[in-house]
């Protein structure tokens, strides 16, 4: 595994690889990696014979100062389990490179109502700092597959968006959830929770999948109301919002039949760690 951790090392790495005609398949990640984004990496290798992944905990997409500072940060075991599952070259860029003018005045993007929304509405300057730094990884990586966890449902939204504006020609693969024995979706905020937070966590998922059970008889106000309530009686969980949407408007309906996909997304905190789950709703 080619490990850059510069963007000339890294264009020299991909010049080689492109006239090999290789398809590049591309897991752009802010490490503290775990099994979520290895089974992205597992996505890449088995559509694309290149893998390039990136390491890159993104200042500008963090709307909370603590949020940033407490990421949980492991560069050498991340390393050491991108090579043991078949990455090719890892991009680990300082911020520096990244943003060589600075934080401040970056480009801004408008993504309209699919930001307005859920974490776009309860983190405020986030899904622009996604994009500004998932387009200048995609400029620089230039792959032809891009792999997504839809945890973060809104994100995949998000990105697909930026593809479609900016005219990359680049195809965004959304992997599914991948969850713990309990149900507790990946997430590199998870090693922050107590143990007690731990094991509460657990019922996140556990009443979204007890809310699909229920969604097969119930009207959607109810199954909403009963996400809400289940989830805020668990000691040390408070839900900072659950919505059911259209999974390609994002939007918020009040029926089921006003979606032909409806997911429930929610964000809950967890003592101080914040964590995001969604469901898909069959019916
Ligand atoms: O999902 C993430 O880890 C980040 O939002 C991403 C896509 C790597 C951009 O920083």
């Amino acid at each position: 595994m080619i490990v850059c951790t510069n963007k000339n090392a890294l264009l020299t790495a991909l010049d080689t690889l492109k006239t090999q005609g290789k398809i590049i398949g591309f897991v752009p990640t802010m490490g503290a990696l775990h099994a979520g984004h290895i089974s992205l990496i597992h996505h890449s290798t088995a559509e694309c014979n290149t893998t390039v992944a990136s390491i890159f905990v993104n200042p500008v997409q963090f709307n909370n100062p603590a949020d940033l500072q407490t990421y949980p940060r492991t560069l050498d075991a991340d390393l050491e389990l991108l090579e043991k599952n078949g990455c090719d070259v890892v991009f680990v860029p300082q911020v520096e490179d990244m943003y060589p003018e600075g934080t401040q005045n970056l480009e801004a993007y408008n993504f309209g109502t699919l930001e307005t929304v859920m974490e776009g509405a309860f983190r405020p300057g986030h899904f622009n700092g996604v994009a500004v730094v998932v387009k200048r990884l995609f400029d620089l990586v230039q792959p032809d597959k891009a792999f997504f966890g839809n945890k973060d449902f809104q994100q995949v939204a998000i990105v697909r968006e930026l593809v479609r504006r900016c005219m990359l020609p680049i195809e965004i693969v959304a992997c599914p959830i991948v969850r713990q024995s309990d149900g507790l979706a990946m997430s590199s905020r998870n090693v922050r929770l107590s143990p007690e937070e731990r094991t509460q966590a657990a019922k996140i998922s556990q009443t979204l999948f007890a809310a699909q059970t229920l969604a097969q008889t119930e009207i959607l106000q109810t199954v909403k109301q009963y996400v809400i309530d289940t989830i805020n009686a668990v000691p040390e969980l408070e839900v900072e919002y659950f919505d059911i949407v259209d999974n390609s408007t994002l939007q918020s309906i009040s029926l089921w039949e006003d979606a032909e996909q409806a997911v429930g997304c929610v964000a809950v905190n967890v003592g101080a760690v914040r964590l995001i789950d969604n469901i898909a709703f069959m019916r």
